[in-house]
């Protein structure tokens, strides 16, 4: 059949209208059989029947040499004209993780038979400014693709950038989707997180309002994990892996010193309103090591006088005391401790502010109270670039999370976003299925109350048989020099 296919998208669903050279029917026969040929063909889709009902909705289309077929599954739309291009993105935080994702997006693209996959520079805002690669250029070899997933930060570059409400500002979306139809694209991805997935609803809702036939999924990735409708999020168990081994060492070094009036360290671990990074540092307990003395969690409001009476209580049974706090503590009123020291004025594009200093200001306050030495350390940046301590369950999953969202692409899904569901802890084993982003974005996920203990300074073993599962195995790095080496091409750092 020399057919060209068209489709239009229905906010429920899409049928098709085929245009034949000749009727498909004189083709195939009869309308039957071309509806079982296509049943066949188009194995992930329902051939609901043919056109007679349809006629009477859209009449403008029966003009004898046009058949319409009705096959439809809710929320999908697919084009069976040949496979064009491919674009992914990164956006949001990085992590050790992120772009083993998007290792695992170009492999599924071109094992599925997509011609180019490029890379948008710096996620959409870089897109807007047409700055994008064609990853063929960057992933030539299987050991390209080996390095990629080691590799820490954004490959492509990250943006922190919210689209405008469609009803606002209808020109950022023609531009985007201009560019987008210029480079022929069939599957746009964006591996992000919340925010991320705000981009992802409102462009996949700006297609289907439009018609355009281009289908956004999201891939989920944040050191955070606070995306709803997931079991945990890429990026997180490498993250949580790095905070409890670091934690893990920063007690053992302060086994070590004498100190007269003892010694408190703060760590202070990065999740703005979700405390399950911070809560990783309960990960350092073992047989070998009493784990952190204290662990303060977002999810609760922070009491600095009860946090020294605290602190008081247990220099007196110890002479070196580790408290994890979350750069998101904050007092009842909801200001941040961050902003009770020298906090930063700086604001992203999504409002949010610069969290840093808590550990410092906590660590001011103690020696000036207690008069004991302290330290802080703020795990800032390395917690979520620490490659060379990443979880091979993180970097696998993160991996097969980037296939399936551009296999659900592939597919005909749209304004999806692909989820981890956990099957199991022990063994853990885990599968994949895609939910609606409009459940997602913007939707924050905390660590459940009951998982905290009463008191609200620790977290609990059903916390710990959660996270356990998520920081297992190694990923060895590839070491040049003594040094892990990473993906690099010549001029790549000129492109960000
Ligand atoms: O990706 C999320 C996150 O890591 C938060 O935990 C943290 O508050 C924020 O990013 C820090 O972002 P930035 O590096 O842009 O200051």
């Amino acid at each position: 059949m020399t057919e060209s296919f068209k489709h239009f998208i229905l906010k429920e669903g899409c049928f098709y209208t085929i245009n034949c050279a000749t009727s498909p029917k004189k083709v195939l026969g009869s309308s039957r059989k071309f509806l079982e040929v296509l049943g066949s063909i188009w194995k992930f889709w329902e051939v609901l029947g043919s056109t007679g009902k349809l006629r009477d909705k859209f009449p403008e289309s029966g003009d004898g040499r046009t058949e319409k077929i009705i096959c439809y599954r809710k929320g999908q739309v697919m084009s069976r004209k040949e496979k064009r291009n491919v674009i992914v993105g990164q956006s949001g935080g990085p992590t050790a993780a992120i772009n083993s994702s998007l290792a695992g997006v170009f492999r599924t693209a071109k094992d599925r038979g997509y011609k180019k996959v490029y890379g948008m520079l710096h996620g959409v805002q870089g897109l807007l400014e047409g700055r994008y690669i064609d990853l063929s250029e960057h992933i030539r070899t299987g050991l390209d693709a080996e390095l990629l997933k080691r590799t820490p930060s954004a490959y492509l570059g990250s943006c922190r950038y919210k689209l405008p409400n469609i009803s606002e500002d209808k020109d950022v979306y023609e531009k985007i989707f201009d560019i987008l139809d210029k480079l022929e694209i069939d599957c746009f991805i964006y591996i992000g997180g919340n925010d991320s997935m705000d981009t992802i609803k409102k462009l996949s809702d700006y297609a289907i309002i439009t018609g355009s036939e281009i289908r956004f999924v999201g891939c989920p990735k944040t050191i955070d994990n606070d995306l709803a409708l997931t079991d945990h999020t890429p990026g997180y168990g490498s993250a949580a892996k790095y905070i409890g081994t670091s934690v893990k060492e920063i007690i053992r070094d302060g086994w070590s010193l004498e100190t007269s009036n003892g010694q408190i360290v703060v760590v202070e671990i990065m999740g703005r309103n979700a405390g399950w990074l911070t809560a990783a540092a309960a990960l350092s307990k073992g047989e070998d090591c009493d784990g952190p003395d204290a662990i303060y969690l977002p999810e609760l409001d922070f009491d600095i006088d009860k946090f020294i009476k605290k602190c008081k209580e247990m220099l007196k049974k110890k002479r070196s005391i580790v408290v994890a706090v979350s750069e998101g503590i904050h007092t009842k009123d909801g200001t941040y401790i961050s902003e009770l020291g020298n906090a930063t004025e700086y604001v992203d594009a999504f409002g949010h502010k610069q969290l840093t200093g808590t550990a410092r200001y906590l660590c001011n306050v103690l020696s000036q109270e207690i008069g004991c030495k302290t330290r802080s350390i703020e795990l800032s940046t390395l917690q979520r670039a620490a490659s060379h301590c990443a979880s091979r369950v993180d970097i696998l999953e993160a991996y097969e999370v980037g296939g399936a969202a551009m296999k659900a692409a592939d597919e005909g899904d749209t304004g999806k976003m692909v989820v981890i569901q956990r099957l199991s802890d022990d063994p853990y084993q885990a599968g994949t299925e895609v939910k609606d982003v409009h459940k997602i974005a913007n939707d924050e996920r905390l660590v459940p109350r009951e998982w905290i203990t009463k008191d609200g300074t620790y977290v609990t073993n059903e916390f710990l048989t959660y996270v356990r599962p998520l920081i297992q195995g190694d990923v060895a790095p590839i070491m040049v020099d003594g040094i892990p080496r990473h993906l690099y091409v010549p001029g790549y750092q000129e492109l960000l």
